[in-house]
């Protein structure tokens, strides 16, 4: 908390290209952050007179929540801007909007936007920081910086760790943050999906493909399940939930071939019965809660270091 650090950048866009030097700062001070969590009074002062507001242009539980709740712990005020209460209704673009936003003294503007590259265009237009909470097929940043923050507190480093990332991966922007940050820390990344659900040129990010999970996750030491986005499926993927349950789903048979301590993780919305069993999801292998209290944890190092860790 004393850190006199902060990120080299105005915004936390992704992880594709972030030096290994800021990745290791947010783990770092995310590691500090967890620390408040255990005190009787859960709020610090560094971010007091701070004003961040939520745009949300998809739903979600987790992120937004977990935001306003690291950002509280950090005494700044927050806002969430209702979208279908919000002049956007009336069809004013995102651009005019977050200006709008800007011109009341907002320090922050944390967006989930189902465009790709929709944050990267706010963040030119307005001089606040422009936090990512999601953009299309992209990135989701602080979900893959909060699935490494959970690793690491598994392993001791990630370098050489073979994590492997299951499911729909075309759609999957917290694949593509995970493999990004995953690649620069030196762990060795697998991404396993039906071929329909595979991006053409994923190989050069650095992962290998593998169609057959039972392979896949032999040696795995993390086995990150994705959530089959039935959303963004605009035609249908695999001929039916039951079938991708059977070739790809995590089920408690296919988990005992894996190797004893593998550790098995979800962004959520978990899909239960499709990815994952109730079996899976809720056993002692699962790290999926710890997950969400780490956003917390990531999210309030981030907010901290892009708003006030100059001071
Ligand atoms: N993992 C995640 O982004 O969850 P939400 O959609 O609930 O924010």
């Amino acid at each position: 908390m004393n850190s006199v650090k902060s990120l080299k950048t105005k915004d936390l866009l992704g992880l594709q290209g972030m030096s290994l030097e800021d990745l290791n700062l947010i783990l770092k001070t995310a590691h500090s952050m967890k620390e408040i969590f255990t005190r009787p009074v859960k709020r610090v002062p560094p971010l007091l007179a701070k004003n961040i507001v939520t745009l949300f242009y998809e739903p979600s539980t987790r992120t937004r929540t977990s935001f306003h709740t690291a950002a509280k712990m950090l005494s700044a005020s927050t806002q969430s801007v209702a979208l279908s209460t919000s002049s956007v209704a009336k069809g004013e673009t995102l651009i005019d909007t977050c200006k709008n936003i800007e011109a009341m003294g907002v320090d922050a503007l944390i967006i989930r936007h189902s465009m790709a590259g929709a944050p990267h265009l706010v963040a030119k237009n307005i001089k606040a920081s422009v936090i990512n909470a999601g953009d299309g097929f992209n990135e989701h940043p602080t979900q893959g910086l909060l699935d490494i923050f959970t690793m690491l507190e598994k392993a001791r480093t990630l370098k050489d760790k073979h994590i492997v990332i299951v499911g729909d991966i075309a759609h999957s922007r917290v694949a593509r943050s995970n493999i990004w940050g995953l690649r620069a820390l030196g762990a060795k990344v697998t991404v396993v999906g039906p071929p329909s659900l595979m991006p053409k040129d994923i190989e050069k990010t650095g992962a290998v493909v593998s169609y057959d999970i039972d392979k896949a996750i032999k040696d795995a030491d993390f086995i990150n399940v994705l959530r089959i986005q039935k959303e963004r499926q605009k035609i249908g993927y695999f001929p039916s939930i039951e079938e991708y349950a059977q070739l790809y789903g995590l089920n408690s048979e296919r988990l005992s071939r894996a190797k004893k301590d593998v550790v098995v993780m979800h962004p959520g919305p978990i899909n239960r019965g499709v990815e994952m069993t109730s079996e899976v999801a809720d056993s002692l292998q699962s790290v999926i809660l710890e997950q969400v209290t780490n956003g917390v944890a990531v999210r309030m190092a981030v907010l901290f270091l892009l708003l006030g860790g100059k001071k």
